[in-house]
């Protein structure tokens, strides 16, 4: 990862943490939803590392789905819908979802997802969220799983991007602001 590291200025969350608060997670969801029938909806691109970390550390025979939706307006709009750009495949009426996602910053996606998912017929609809900028929060949504709280800075790594790069970086960083100053 030299070539990405240039870009680098501090790793926030390192690989070994990571992996170890997914598996925690992973152990919790295992319990908190035995004998039920789950749905992993991953919200692409940015939950992908922790969709594939997380899927694979719960022992449940569950589902994976996936959504790629946006917030309409700025951040500081209360805005109560979101585009969908990609839906899910199958029905969910019935089914217990898990939302999973890299990183919640206001909570305006979150807030305008779940009760759009609930209303299509989810038995229920929780969230688990790999990053929480909770200093940022202007709506409140309820984090059933959080990976870490991280400060109000440019995440990337991990499925957090910048310009749509870094996804792909193993951990989870802060930019140098010469990477978001230059051209
Ligand atoms: P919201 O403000 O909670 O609706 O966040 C919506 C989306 O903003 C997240 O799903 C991320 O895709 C993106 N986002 C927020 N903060 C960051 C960040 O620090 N780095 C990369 N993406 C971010
Ligand atoms: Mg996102």
């Amino acid at each position: 990862m030299e070539q990405m590291m240039k870009d680098i200025e501090h790793v926030l969350v390192s690989r070994e943490r990571l992996d170890a608060r997914v598996r925690e997670i992973g152990r919790q969801i295992t319990e908190d939803y035995a004998g039920r029938d789950v749905v992993l909806v991953g919200i692409l691109k940015g939950a992908m590392p922790f969709l594939c970390d997380l899927m694979r550390a719960v022992d449940l025979p569950v589902t994976i789905d996936t959504m790629c939706v946006s917030s309409y307006g700025s951040g500081t709009v209360s805005s109560g819908s979101v585009n969908i750009k990609k839906d899910l495949d199958k029905d969910i009426r019935g089914k217990d979802v898990i939302i999973v996602e890299d990183i919640i910053d206001t909570g305006i996606t979150m807030a305008a997802l779940v009760p759009l998912l609930r209303q299509r017929g989810a038995s229920s609809v929780e969230l688990a969220i790999c990053l929480d900028k909770k200093e940022r929060r202007v709506k409140d949504v309820p984090v059933k799983y959080v990976g870490f709280e991280v400060p109000d800075e440019f995440i990337v790594g991990y499925g957090c991007d910048y310009a749509e790069k870094y996804r792909n970086l193993p951990e989870v960083c802060t930019l140098k602001s010469e990477v978001y100053t230059r051209a």
